[in-house]
């Protein structure tokens, strides 16, 4: 038995220099500690030794089983070292090259203004509202005063929806923000809003472009006049196109205020002295603005004796064309990376 032992043990160390692969290991362990592989066969001939033997024989035959798989064991941990060792050399990364530069994005200029209008108007205690684009004609014309056939919707001509959706339309102002606030505020208390969004209108030249964008402005509340708007739209203007810009009103119409006010800015390229921008007048016209129609008010069921309240609506391509020096509106809505790119905050660079 102790010759068995031996010389399954001399076996193995003369063959384990031979064993290169996991494949080879496998073999082996079969070989020796296998069902029917060398150790295992011994340990089965434990029945045929005598008593007095069976333990010192047990001790060695154990012994061997524990050499037998060490050995393999380190040998099997040797070969995946290896293996580990070559899988990191091939994927090792050579950190001297130097790295790829990551292309970041541009806010566009639209959304740009308007978060600068957005946090102007929040910072004054107004919320954001908005509305959606496709709207009912009761909202956009109707309860803003503009009933059907009323010759002021010439001026806002849209896309309409026809068949099932008739009297639906793509929004050709914000305007609609005002009726849809006021529908919701079933207290029917104060309101204090801006919604800026999309609109449409029939238009296509290098200052009109057939779809927009708007921001209004609405606050309803007792004892509001035109003072506040007057102050409103000054801190406005003086915001987004510098604090030396002046404002003005000049008397107009829109039939969903009463009285009514187109709002001039001095202009931003002259100064107000006269120059080709502001055709030699010094003012350039950017808003329509006026006191909420008593009207307005009580079709969406506010008490025009209690209630006052004054609204604006501003076209932001118009200030970011301003602002930015844009001069055709269409590259706004070109899609072109190389105008977006300009508008990066290169600083940060
Ligand atoms: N909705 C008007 C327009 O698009 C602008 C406006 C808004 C005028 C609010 C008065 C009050 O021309």
């Amino acid at each position: 038995m102790k010759e068995k032992i031996d010389g399954i043990l001399a076996e193995l160390k003369s063959e384990i220099d031979s064993v290169k692969t996991n494949q080879d290991v496998t073999n082996i362990k079969a070989k020796y500690v296998g069902k029917s592989g060398y150790v295992t066969e011994l340990s089965k001939l434990m029945g045929s030794v005598p008593n007095e033997e069976k333990k010192e024989v047990g001790q060695m035959v154990n012994a061997l089983r524990e050499s037998v798989n060490e050995l393999i064991a380190s040998k099997e941990k040797e070969i995946n070292d290896a293996i580990l060792n070559e899988k990191l050399e091939k994927e090792s990364i050579d950190i001297t090259l130097p790295g790829k530069k990551i292309k970041r994005g541009s806010l566009h200029p639209m959304t740009r203004i308007t978060e600068e209008f957005e946090d102007l108007f929040v910072s004054m205690g107004y919320t954001v509202f908005e509305g959606p684009e496709l709207e009912s004609d009761e909202n956009c014309f109707q309860k803003l005063n503009l009933p059907k056939g009323h010759p002021a919707r010439d001026a806002q001509d849209t896309f309409y929806l026809k068949d099932e959706v008739e009297n639906y339309l793509l929004r050709s102002q914000t305007s609609t923000a005002q009726v849809r606030a006021m529908e919701s505020n079933t207290d029917k208390g104060p309101i204090r809003i801006v919604c800026p969004g999309k609109v449409y209108r029939r238009d296509e030249d290098a200052t009109h472009s057939h779809q927009f964008m708007q921001i209004e402005g609405l606050v309803i509340d007792k004892n509001i006049s035109m003072a506040d708007l007057k102050g409103t739209l000054e801190v406005m203007m003086k915001r987004v196109l510098g604090e030396k810009t002046e404002v003005r009103f000049r008397p107009s119409y829109f039939p969903f205020t009463e009285p009514s006010v187109e709002v001039d800015v001095t202009c931003f390229k002259c100064g107000g002295k006269g120059c080709a921008l502001c055709k030699q007048t010094g003012w350039i016209e950017v808003l329509g603005a006026g006191m909420v129609h008593p009207n307005v008010l009580s079709m969406s069921g506010y008490d025009p004796s209690v209630y006052q309240g004054f609204a604006f609506g501003t076209g932001m391509d118009r200030m970011a064309m301003f602002k930015y020096a844009i001069p055709d509106i269409r590259t706004i809505y070109g899609n072109d990376i190389r105008f977006i790119e300009q508008f990066d905050r290169k600083d940060v660079d």
